[in-house]
């Protein structure tokens, strides 16, 4: 049986039973509407310890005034559906109230790490991230929490906040989990227009064609980053958001491709409702 909590004391209370017991708690932290790629996340968690919790929350507080929160995907019968074929022994899935009660007042900001890429044009975004996880980290007390590499700035601000606050956490990055056409998964992805996949994979593509440049010896960023954005911009209803060459742990940029070079994409792409913005990133040469 899976147990679901809505109230974060329940769940407070079933995570210190857990522990009183022995077992340890590995955490993937989401915001549901599930597909392959948090079921991997899942998977894994349940190879690092002996009790796998999924938090399912729609964080308002990453949103920015003009963001998705309204179109962002949800089902929470569907994912209870598919989270139950998974080793996954409880749900945390709160309410916006229940996290953010009246009189909250306190953030958690990742200074520098938080300004690069996506939050370059989402400025509240990873304060609302970096909050949300230390409260998850609270409630559910894990010994390990799974993330994805698709959002590895994410991953990179996840990993300073446990490490600048002394959290007891292990952070395992997970690889990114591809459609067959090489589309990464996402939510989001349900949001896209199907007569204009096109458009959608030109981030995966523009990765590619990277690989194959610097494989023939092109390694500066200027050039290769030109040839990125013909790429991209050669399908109708795209806009780069950015198309950035950083060093995978510092997310500074970089003008010549080496070993930590991560290309890293965001893009809007024409929807069925709206643009919908998509991630995308990657090594630029092979590990
Ligand atoms: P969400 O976008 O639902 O993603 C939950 C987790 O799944 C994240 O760690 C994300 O990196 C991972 N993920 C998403 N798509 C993936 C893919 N194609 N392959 C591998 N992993 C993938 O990220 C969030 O939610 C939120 O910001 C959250 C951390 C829950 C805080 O609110």
């Amino acid at each position: 049986m899976m147990d679901i909590f809505q109230q974060p004391e329940e769940m407070q209370a079933w995570s210190k039973a857990r522990f009183r017991e022995g077992r340890t708690i590995a955490l993937v932290p989401t915001m549901g509407f599930f597909h392959e790629g948090h079921l991997s996340l899942m998977r894994r968690a349940a190879e690092l310890c002996d009790t796998v919790v999924v938090s399912l929350f729609v964080n308002p507080t990453q949103f920015g005034p003009n963001e998705d929160l309204d179109r962002y995907p949800r089902d929470f019968e569907r994912d209870m559906d598919l989270v139950r074929k998974e080793s996954v022994a409880a749900v945390f899935s709160p309410t916006p109230e229940l996290m953010y009660g009246a009189g909250f007042q306190t953030e958690v900001r990742v200074a520098r790490l938080s300004t690069y890429l996506c939050g370059a044009s989402r400025p509240v975004h990873f304060a609302g991230v970096a909050t949300v996880v230390t409260k998850l980290f609270n409630i559910v007390r894990p010994e390990a929490a799974v993330f994805g590499e698709k959002d590895f700035q994410q991953l990179a601000v996840i990993r300073r906040l446990v490490a600048d606050l002394n959290i007891p956490v292990e952070i395992v990055g997970h690889p990114i989990v591809r459609e067959a056409d090489g589309l990464a998964m996402s939510s989001r992805n349900a949001n896209l227009d199907p007569a204009n996949r096109a458009a959608a994979l030109s981030l995966s593509a523009a990765l590619q064609l990277t690989r194959a440049e610097a494989a023939r010896g092109v390694l500066a960023t200027a050039e290769l980053g030109r040839m990125v954005a013909r790429h991209i911009h050669s399908f109708a209803g795209t806009a780069i958001d950015y198309a950035s060459f950083v060093d995978g742990e510092s997310l500074e940029e970089v003008e010549t491709v080496d070993a930590r070079t991560i290309l890293a994409l965001a893009v809007h792409v024409d929807g069925k409702a709206g643009k919908v913005r998509l991630i995308d990133n990657g090594f630029v040469l092979p590990r």
